[in-house]
């Protein structure tokens, strides 16, 4: 169950002996996710540090994830399988929940990890040969765990930040819509 609360969206990251670090648990984990209709809508593919297309991917990336991304070991893109925009928001749902499960197995095994956002997805796409139909959904950093005492400043700033999530009441209510939402 700490894994769920240990879970953290990590800019420590080091690059070092990364070709020993495996993903096998973490792209299964995702695969007994949850989805409608056991569609299995999502599409997963791996780059490696190192590789020329782990630098397209860096390069795609906005330059503020860049700076942590750099040291990870490997980039998962999630996306989608091709769809014609039916029930799309059910497919981007069932990702989500393949990609939290693979964040979840990463945290289980050691594993620092951060999901983003920040990517041009059309650079995405070109990188990874992503036919047009698919739909990037998101992409998750996964790597060996660093030394803090050697980042820089900003980000051990970021490392250092307590984490922290809203009162349950502004979320959650019981039989009606919350007098906090
Ligand atoms: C869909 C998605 C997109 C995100 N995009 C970024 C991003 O571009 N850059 C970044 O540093 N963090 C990104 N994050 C991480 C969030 O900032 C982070 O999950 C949030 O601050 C909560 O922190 P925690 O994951 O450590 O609990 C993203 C997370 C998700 C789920």
């Amino acid at each position: 169950m700490n894994t769920f609360y240990s879970r953290k969206s990590s800019v420590n990251f080091s690059d070092t002996d990364c070709e020993s670090l495996s993903i096998d648990a973490v792209v299964d984990a995702a695969m007994w996710a949850p989805s409608s209709r056991n569609r299995q809508p999502w599409r997963m593919i791996a780059v490696r540090n190192g590789s020329e297309k782990f630098t397209k991917i860096l390069n795609a990336s906005s330059e503020s994830n860049q700076v942590w991304l750099k040291n990870s070991c490997v980039i998962i893109t999630f996306c989608t399988l091709e769809i014609d925009d039916l029930n799309i928001n059910k497919i981007f749902l069932d990702v989500g929940l393949a990609a939290q499960n693979a964040m979840l197995m990463a945290t289980e095994n050691g594993f620092a990890n951060h999901p983003y956002g920040g990517w041009k997805e059309d650079l995405v796409k070109d990188a990874l040969n992503i036919p047009e139909k698919s739909k990037v959904v998101m992409l998750l950093a996964i790597g060996k765990e660093g030394d803090a005492d050697q980042l820089p400043q900003d980000l051990y700033v970021k490392h250092t930040k307590v984490r922290e999530r809203d009162s349950l009441e502004t979320h959650f209510s019981w039989d009606k819509w919350g007098e906090h939402f």
